[in-house]
């Protein structure tokens, strides 16, 4: 039937990508026109402009748009029969402080150019279909990754998420941003409110797997499980002249001891353990630090390991601490907790057959299966609905880095499956 062969358009999907990162900064490489490099943090005046196109464009393809109270951006186009919920596209337009051009960015506009396609081609769905852009799924500026998708969820209180506090320069709250720059919502942030019949997400891969293993599309089953963590170590600002070194409570050289051992602990475990963020006060050439922060990502493919961890940093942090006569003094908190995810047969399925159809007979030996090692907002979808998603490959890897780089051809493919994954799933 005429759907099996439907294309999308590859030039106007990467002219409409590279036309929104107008909205942002980033490493240009020195070009006016460039294909890589983008900074555009959640609910900055850059996100606004984006959001603003999205709904600008998507209105004008027939959808009726709807905005939460997190910000998100449902944009729905009727199907035939709307007794049921829409099947989404979804991803996010936020990006890292120094991020590229397709986390994220690259699933939102695929969805897009699936409503461009269906429009193009008079077809009308079962049911309807829709693409939503997620609020803060980076949690880079306001420091909880996929918040806006965890309160859709129900597995992250509205209100935990409206009072994060941007992690720089820390005045800001996300709601008042939401309201500054106009996208606070009237409709509840609930999967009540905006049900789902399923979530599909095209993401680039963020990982080498897939080029080593000269393979064009990632089928992902799961994601893997993770915690971040805020530590806060308190010693005693002295003057760096006077104190010796015996004499000195020095929080950085503790903090220091801490990171270093973190890794070991990663490396015994076969995890991933990393430092983000070190916040060092009064911040004096001439003071030894009282006061350090920093955070901690931890992630592992199974939740006991990560719990294991989380077990193993409480216990070895605090005796490093009494080491350094600061017994008492180091605070552990938990921030943020996202356990392993397992998505659903269904749209497993739908999305290999998809693969399997735009790759053609080639189809099963350019196709693997996969778990992701970073969080998406298909996390929280697939609490609340059958979700499941497709990596393409990215050069090298490379992901949260204006580096970071996907060839039109690999877009295009991802952004084919994503079409007839979604068209799927419509008559199913
Ligand atoms: C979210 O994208 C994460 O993996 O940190
Ligand atoms: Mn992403
Ligand atoms: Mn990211
Ligand atoms: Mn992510």
């Amino acid at each position: 039937d005429a759907l099996k062969s439907l294309k999308v358009n590859r030039k106007r999907l990467m002219e409409d990508l590279h036309h929104t990162c107008q909205w942002g900064t980033g490493k240009r490489w020195g070009k006016a026109e460039s294909e890589t490099g983008m900074t555009r943090l959640a609910l900055s005046d850059f996100d606004k402009q984006a959001r603003d196109w999205f709904v600008k464009t998507t209105e004008g393809l027939g959808c009726k748009v709807t905005i939460d109270k997190m910000g998100s951006i449902f944009a729905v186009r009727p199907g035939l029969k709307n007794d049921r919920p829409p099947t989404f596209a979804g991803s996010h337009l936020d990006t890292q402080p120094t991020g590229g051009r397709y986390d994220g960015i690259l699933g939102v506009h695929a969805g897009i150019e699936m409503l461009k396609v269906l429009n193009d081609n008079w077809i009308e769905t079962e049911y309807p279909v829709g693409v939503v852009n997620w609020t803060n799924e980076e949690g880079a500026r306001f420091p909880m990754s996929m918040s806006s998708s965890g309160v859709w969820a129900g597995s992250i209180p509205l209100s935990t998420a409206h009072n994060l506090r941007e992690v720089h320069p820390g005045t800001a709250t996300m709601a008042e941003e939401l309201s500054r720059i106009g996208y606070l919502g009237s409709v509840p942030a609930s999967h009540e409110a905006t049900p789902m019949a399923a979530h599909f997400e095209l993401h680039i891969e963020q990982g080498p797997l897939l080029e080593m293993a000269n393979k064009k599309v990632g089928v992902v089953t799961g994601v893997q499980a993770y915690k971040w963590l805020t530590i806060n170590v308190k010693g005693r600002d002295t003057h760096t002249g006077t104190t010796d070194l015996k004499s000195r409570a020095d929080a950085l050289l503790v903090a220091s001891k801490m990171i270093l051992h973190s890794h070991r602990l990663a490396t015994a475990n076969n995890a991933l353990v990393s430092t983000g963020i070190l916040n060092l006060k009064p911040g004096s050439t001439n003071t030894v630090p009282g006061d350090v922060s920093f955070s901690l990502d931890i992630r592992a493919p199974a939740d006991e390991t990560v719990a294991r961890l989380l077990g193993l940093v409480e216990q070895d942090f605090s005796k490093i601490a009494a080491g350094e006569n600061l017994s008492g003094f180091v605070n552990i908190t938990e921030d943020f907790d996202s356990p392993a995810t397992t998505f659903h047969a269904s749209c497993i399925d739908a999305v290999t057959r998809a693969a399997h159809r735009v790759l053609g007979p080639e189809g099963k030996s350019l196709t693997m299966e996969m778990t992701s090692g970073a969080g998406h907002d298909s996390v929280y979808a697939s609490k609340r609905c059958p979700t499941s998603m497709i990596f393409v490959p990215c050069r090298e890897g490379m992901s949260h880095n204006p580096e970071e780089f996907c060839k039109e051809e690999d877009c295009a493919i991802g952004a084919e499956v994503l079409l007839h994954a979604v068209l799927r799933f419509d008559r199913m």
